[in-house]
């Protein structure tokens, strides 16, 4: 903890209190700086959650024409990208470095590559401003981003579901969670991504530059749901874990079949595409819901909810579906929850977030660290059960 250093970069202005009379307050600002996958993202926020100045950098394009992200193309794409996203985000902030109070970078989890390039630039970057450094978990970046945008009190019930991640956990504190259930194969992002591909979606006019998930929200729309049947995983198990292994073999052997039925060659889009992601996102949707209604009832069941407003908080790229976010509004209506889920561009990895994360720690004092302490990444790391 730097205390002195932390208040050495606080901007000082003038303001009036509503009974008239000026005061003056103390403005923070925290530079977020992510690189954990295939964003490059930073902004700038002061201690209000204001969003001062934003850049980002996506790779999807690329990472859609080959096929699926390959980490030393990614790693290259940060380190072209980084410098320019960061600047960016200072230039439209108005707020120099000599200005900021902290820097706080993805550290954890993600691909080792791309976290190396955020951490090596904002090594450089500290040191050279002597500004103190906040190391971020991605996950819980993800899961705190709707504070900046609610009034949400601890403890909360967090459902997180991305490209790497699908989780529930109960949200107690800044930095610390308590881990209900996870996936124990592959996440629901990665396997709405695989199928998509499978799929040759990319072929498709309307779905070219889209990500899996967001292009099988899109023809699932004009699908429909009932003309295949996948069944829900975990049906037997009763925990709040997830598994998406399975369901994309099932969809798999059905995407075959229907291939040498219609004779469609590899790159060609089967007749039946739409009815397909109708399907597919039908089944993710019930089975995130079904294990998010057991996670509601056990945390019911011990008392873990707060009695007022016990809310559900969803986040990650995932959460982004409208189909996904309706299935779980019935789960929380049913149960008495709230729920809240950030906007879309907030759901999804950027820069804001991060800043964020580092807003709440400066702001609790925790996870400080002085410009010229080591610190190292840790490309797998979760929330501890
Ligand atoms: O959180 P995120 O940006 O990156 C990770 O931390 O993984 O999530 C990216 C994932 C991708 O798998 C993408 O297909 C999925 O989120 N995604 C969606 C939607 N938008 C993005 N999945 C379903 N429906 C969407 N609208
Ligand atoms: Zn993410």
């Amino acid at each position: 903890m730097l205390p002195c250093a932390l208040n050495g970069a606080a901007r000082c202005c003038m303001e009036r209190s509503a009974s008239g009379r000026a005061f003056s307050t103390v403005r923070r600002f925290v530079l977020g700086i992510e690189t954990s996958c295939d964003e490059t993202g930073a902004a700038v926020l002061d201690d209000t959650g204001a969003i001062l100045g934003e850049s980002l950098h996506s790779q999807k394009q690329t990472h859609l024409d080959a096929g699926g992200i390959i980490p030393p193309v990614a790693q290259q794409l940060h380190r072209e990208n980084i410098s320019r996203v960061v600047q960016e985000a200072l230039d439209r902030s108005g707020i120099e470095p000599s200005e900021l109070t902290a820097v706080a970078t993805t550290v954890k989890p993600g691909l080792a590559l791309s976290l190396g390039i955020g951490l090596d630039f904002s090594r450089k970057f500290v040191r050279l401003h002597e500004k103190p450094f906040i190391p971020i978990h991605h996950m819980e970046a993800h899961a705190l981003t709707v504070r900046m945008l609610h009034p949400v009190d601890f403890p909360f019930l967090v459902l997180l579901v991305s490209g790497g991640h699908s989780l529930l956990a109960l949200a107690k504190g800044i930095d610390e969670f308590l881990l209900l259930g996870q996936t124990l194969d592959a996440a629901a992002g990665d396997t709405l991504d695989k199928i998509a591909r499978r799929l040759s979606l990319r072929n498709h006019p309307e779905c070219s530059s889209l990500s899996g998930g967001q292009a099988i929200e899109l023809l699932a729309k004009e699908g429909d749901r009932l003309a295949f049947h996948f069944k829900s995983p975990m049906g037997q198990l009763y925990d709040c874990n997830f598994s998406f292994a399975g369901l994309r073999n099932q969809v798999t052997l059905a995407i075959s079949k229907k291939e040498r039925e219609e004779g469609v060659e590899k790159g060609q889009l089967l007749s039946c595409v739409k009815d397909i992601a109708a399907a597919l996102q039908h089944t993710v949707a019930s089975h995130i819901a079904k294990r998010t209604h057991r996670a509601i009832l056990f945390c019911k069941s011990k008392g873990l909810l707060p009695q007022h407003n016990p809310t559900l908080v969803v986040s990650g790229g995932v959460a982004s579906n409208e189909y996904i976010r309706q299935t779980l509004k019935i789960v929380t209506d049913a149960t008495g929850l709230h729920l809240l889920c950030p906007p879309s561009k907030f759901c999804t990895d950027n820069g804001v977030m991060i800043a964020w994360n580092g807003i709440e720690r400066l702001k609790q004092g925790k996870g400080i660290m002085s410009h010229s302490e080591e610190v190292n990444y840790e490309p797998k790391h979760y929330f501890r059960s």
